[in-house]
């Protein structure tokens, strides 16, 4: 059975705004909690807010206004640092366009956080190899990203997610540049990491591939609501 576990993230009423005062609020107030082995799915239509909201849980970018705790800490308490730290060691990303560096090759875009963690070695070599090798691209080590197909670039981007062994993983979009049976391969490489300890948040339009979390939280001109028939116009 599924069972819930602590919080790893709570929001309390967080905002968002582009800009100077007048401008319009592109989060409105959301509260939310994913807990530490949770897989959810963020839907809503383009426009919604749901790349701010996954802007600001994955520290890339500040709420106007609202609490952030992560793992229990108010995030507003942190400094640059701390923050940079926090987001390069607990939190894994998998975008929609990949953004592998195109003239490291395949182990080296995966290893790329932990040289940015400072802590590379020899050693870690192996790691990324065996994480190549469980999405099903160790044979791919030496070849640069254009020498990939869409579905191989994401499978190194996941690999590349799940180097530092984060606490969560957000994936913005992850098959929006994939056709229909990539897409099925890249979901269940991505359902195989929520669980012991790592939650997913999965931003995502479409439905089918909602499907893949175990539940779903729909987001709504910048006010998360229950209920599918909100994304009619989808
Ligand atoms: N950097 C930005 N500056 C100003 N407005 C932005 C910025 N990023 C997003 N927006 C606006 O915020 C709203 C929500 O955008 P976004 O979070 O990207 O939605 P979604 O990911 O659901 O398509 C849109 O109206 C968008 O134009
Ligand atoms: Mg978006």
């Amino acid at each position: 059975m599924y069972v819930r576990h602590r919080p790893l993230i709570k929001l309390v009423n967080i905002t968002k705004r582009y800009g100077s005062e007048d401008a319009p609020f592109v989060l409105k107030g959301i509260d939310m909690e994913i807990a530490s082995n949770d897989f959810v799915a963020l839907r809503g239509v383009s426009g919604s807010g749901k790349t701010t909201l996954m802007n600001i849980i994955g520290l890339l970018d500040n709420p106007t206004a609202g609490n952030y705790y992560f793992n229990g800490d108010d995030i507003s308490d942190m400094n640059d640092d701390s923050l940079s730290v926090l987001r390069n060691k607990r939190v894994g990303f998998i975008f929609q366009s990949f953004y592998l560096i195109p003239y490291l090759n395949v182990v080296d875009n995966v290893l790329l956080p932990r040289f940015y963690s400072g802590e590379h070695m020899g050693a870690e070599k192996e790691r990324a190899v065996m994480l190549l090798d469980e999405f099903g691209m160790a044979d791919k080590c030496k070849s640069k990203p254009s020498e990939l197909s869409g579905g191989q670039q994401q499978r190194v981007a996941i690999a590349r997610a799940m180097i530092n062994n984060p606490d969560l993983i957000l994936a913005d979009e992850p098959t929006g540049q994939l056709d229909s049976a990539t897409s099925q391969t890249i979901m269940e490489y991505i359902a195989k990491l929520p669980g012991k300890g790592r939650a997913v948040l999965l931003v995502t339009h479409d439905a089918q591939t909602a499907g893949f979390a175990h539940r779903t939280v729909y987001i709504q001109d910048g006010l998360l609501k229950a209920g599918e028939d909100l994304l009619r116009e989808v």
